[in-house]
């Protein structure tokens, strides 16, 4: 299967998402093999300083370009996850018109729905009538309850055309960031943290068929 983790706006935490959903594959007994199409390359950079640290497993993230890149994401037969960024569209497209599924973070803000509707526009561009699964979520949530943005963002994704909001929202946790610059996914750095089980929950949602 292809997942695409993508969104037009830089810091929605597509490369958390993707680093954390290839660890969690991994850690599953899943085989899983990561693209790396963003220039700013964070998956890849990750990816080195957990193999630099020598952690286990190791995510194998593989960094292609040109034209035969929808190709080569169709060649695999395991977990494919692809991490795109908006500063590289062809390979973004590329990646978009052979996804079996896209993942949406949005952190909750007016510009990054914005950004959403956008980008929306562009998935249906690629793909015309063969649409993959969409999957939208909320992510950096605010955790203050007081706060409203977060239920704002997510009552304004729910009006998009063939979109699944998950239930389940990523909140902004400080551990993200640690375990990112350690190599680390959030669930490895503290495994009984509010981050880690959040994580977790949300990636029994996206792989139901792996659950324990
Ligand atoms: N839920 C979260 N809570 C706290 N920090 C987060 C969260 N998701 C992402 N981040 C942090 O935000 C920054 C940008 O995330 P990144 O995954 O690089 O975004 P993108 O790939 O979309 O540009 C990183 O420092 C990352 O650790
Ligand atoms: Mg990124």
């Amino acid at each position: 299967m292809i997942t695409v983790v993508a969104n037009l706006k830089g810091g929605s935490g597509k490369s958390t998402i993707a680093f954390n959903l290839g660890i969690w594959l991994l850690t599953k007994g899943e085989t899983v093999i990561a693209y790396d199409l963003d220039p700013q390359k964070t998956l890849t950079d990750v990816s080195l300083v957990r193999k630099d640290e020598g952690i286990n497993p190791e995510l194998h993230v593989k960094n292609i370009n040109g034209s035969n890149i929808s190709e080569e994401l169709r060649s695999n037969f395991c977990h494919v996850l692809v991490d795109v960024g908006a500063s590289n569209m062809d390979a973004m497209k590329a990646a978009i018109s052979v996804a079996d599924r896209i993942i949406i973070p949005v952190p909750p803000s007016q510009p990054d729905v914005w950004a959403t509707q956008r980008f929306l526009m562009i998935i249906h561009e690629v793909c015309g009538e063969r649409v993959p699964d969409l999957i939208a979520f909320i992510n950096r949530a605010d955790t203050h309850h007081a706060i409203r943005e977060s239920d704002e963002a997510e009552e304004a994704l729910k009006m998009l055309d063939r979109v699944d909001i998950l239930p389940g929202r990523l909140c902004q946790r400080t551990d993200y960031r640690r375990s990112l610059s350690e190599g680390l996914s959030v669930f490895e750095l503290s495994n009984k943290s509010k981050g880690s089980e959040e994580f977790k929950l949300f990636a029994d949602t996206l792989f139901p068929n792996l659950i324990n």
